[in-house]
């Protein structure tokens, strides 16, 4: 099989495209809500895309060619958007407000409101600064060293395009390394970023002031979190094998692969041959008997997406599994330690929720069924679909249509590989 492009790289490349010299080819885009509503950003700024579906042709304008938006950007419930966008438009004297639904607007921002204020613009948000609406008018900037309390790509790459435009240089400090997406299309497009520190822990991120990015094409692989969900179906669903080609294999997000290695996991990875900014290949995973694992704290910025399908791969585990040092889980589009704590008691598990993580016994005969509360967050609702496949009986979510933030088209991948979904229309 193979899965939707991958959102990150999505949101990235339209971002980028927006402020880059020429015509910018965007091929594999992933058509979500999420990354629907950064196309709809860009055009708000005035730039012109043509849209042939998984094919965007994107006429950059260099920053000084974006105009101020009429209205305010709705970025719906994209976290990436809300978090880059303002670092894109930090160095423009116009006025951008941005604001999106129920679960963003309980989002932290303080965490972008900080770097950019310090670096010279003018930004404010609701409830002292710290949640949306955001409301930005950009300005000169400087370049500044940001300490990051947490490990955060998004906070990371706000600091680093609006570094783009800053005077001297910018970096960012990082207490673990975060997916590195906006690096390597930042050196992809003719721009000097460098990390220093280690490949997969703390480390420093600088980036200089650049004239223009220019791209031609910008291929989007297949998005690993996405593939993620049936990979781990595979491993716990009797009799499977299931082969995703084209997955997008950036080492900054595949931390998961290891971790279930290292509980018996059978998985093989083969690349394909190096073409663009980013790694892809085949990822192939069979039925296997899985042992519980402490799980190593400091890879969590790593799989932070596929925590919660690890900790579904734990709840089918011989013995005792831990997370901890995942406080961050809490901050996304559910509170997902708790969203998770609540599916795996429906399925019969037994856990301790801890502040910053979980411990988990698993069930090694796997779980007769359930109904579960998907908080609106599509990965929690994908998690309870592949917790339904694996089970005797079937999952029940309560909400399904929520999945098309980030993966149209899930219930068709689910049948093609024999599982039966009856999904209502929003998530077909
Ligand atoms: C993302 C970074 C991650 C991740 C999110 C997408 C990105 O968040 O959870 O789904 O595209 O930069 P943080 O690294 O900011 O925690």
């Amino acid at each position: 099989m193979t899965v939707p492009g991958d959102k990150s790289i999505s949101h990235r490349a339209l971002l980028l495209g927006a402020v880059s010299s020429g015509t910018v080819k965007v091929t594999g885009f992933l058509r979500s809500a999420d990354t629907l509503a950064t196309l709809a950003a860009i055009r708000a700024l005035g730039v012109v895309v043509e849209d042939h579906g998984e094919i965007l042709t994107v006429q950059g304008r260099g920053w000084d060619g974006l105009a101020e938006p009429e209205d305010v950007i709705d970025v719906a419930n994209a976290g990436t958007l809300i978090r880059l966008l303002p670092g894109l438009v930090a160095p423009l004297p116009f006025l951008t407000i941005l604001t999106g639904d129920a679960s963003i607007r309980q989002r932290p921002m303080a965490r972008i409101v900080g770097p950019l204020a310090a670096m010279g613009a003018t930004v404010t948000a609701r409830a002292g600064d710290t949640l949306p609406p955001i409301a930005l008018r950009g300005g000169p900037l400087m370049g500044i060293v940001h300490h990051m309390p947490v490990a955060s790509a998004q906070v990371k790459s706000c600091v680093l395009l609006a570094g783009l435009r800053a005077s001297g240089e910018t970096a960012v400090v990082e207490p673990g390394a975060s997916r590195d997406h906006t690096e390597r299309l930042l050196r992809y497009g003719g721009a000097r970023v460098e990390r220093e520190g280690l490949e997969d822990g703390a480390g420093t991120v600088r980036v200089w002031p650049v004239e223009r990015l220019t791209f031609t094409e910008i291929a989007v692989p297949g998005d690993f979190s996405s593939a993620a969900f049936f990979l781990v179906a595979a491993l716990l669903v009797d009799g499977s094998e299931v082969t995703v080609a084209n997955a997008g294999l950036n080492p900054s997000r595949t931390a998961l692969l290891q971790v279930l290695r290292d509980m018996g996991a059978q998985l093989t990875v083969q690349p394909d041959e190096a073409g663009g900014p980013e790694p892809v290949g085949r990822i192939t995973a069979r039925t296997s008997s899985l042992m519980a694992v402490d799980l190593d704290p400091r890879l969590v910025p790593n799989l932070i997406d596929e925590l919660p399908l690890f900790l579904l791969a734990a709840a089918k585990a011989r013995g005792v599994s831990r997370l901890r040092g995942a406080a961050e889980l809490r901050a996304k589009e559910s509170d997902r330690l708790s969203a998770m704590a609540q599916v795996l008691r429906a399925l019969g598990a037994r856990v301790e929720e801890l502040p910053d993580g979980m411990e988990i016994e698993g069930r090694p005969n796997g779980w007769l069924g359930g109904s579960v509360s998907v908080f609106g967050d599509h990965r929690i609702a994908m998690v309870g679909a592949v917790a339904g496949l694996a089970s005797q009986e079937g999952v029940t979510i309560d909400d399904a249509d929520c999945i098309g933030v980030s993966y149209p088209g899930f219930s068709e991948a689910v049948a093609s590989l024999g599982g039966a979904a009856i999904l209502s229309e929003g998530a077909r």
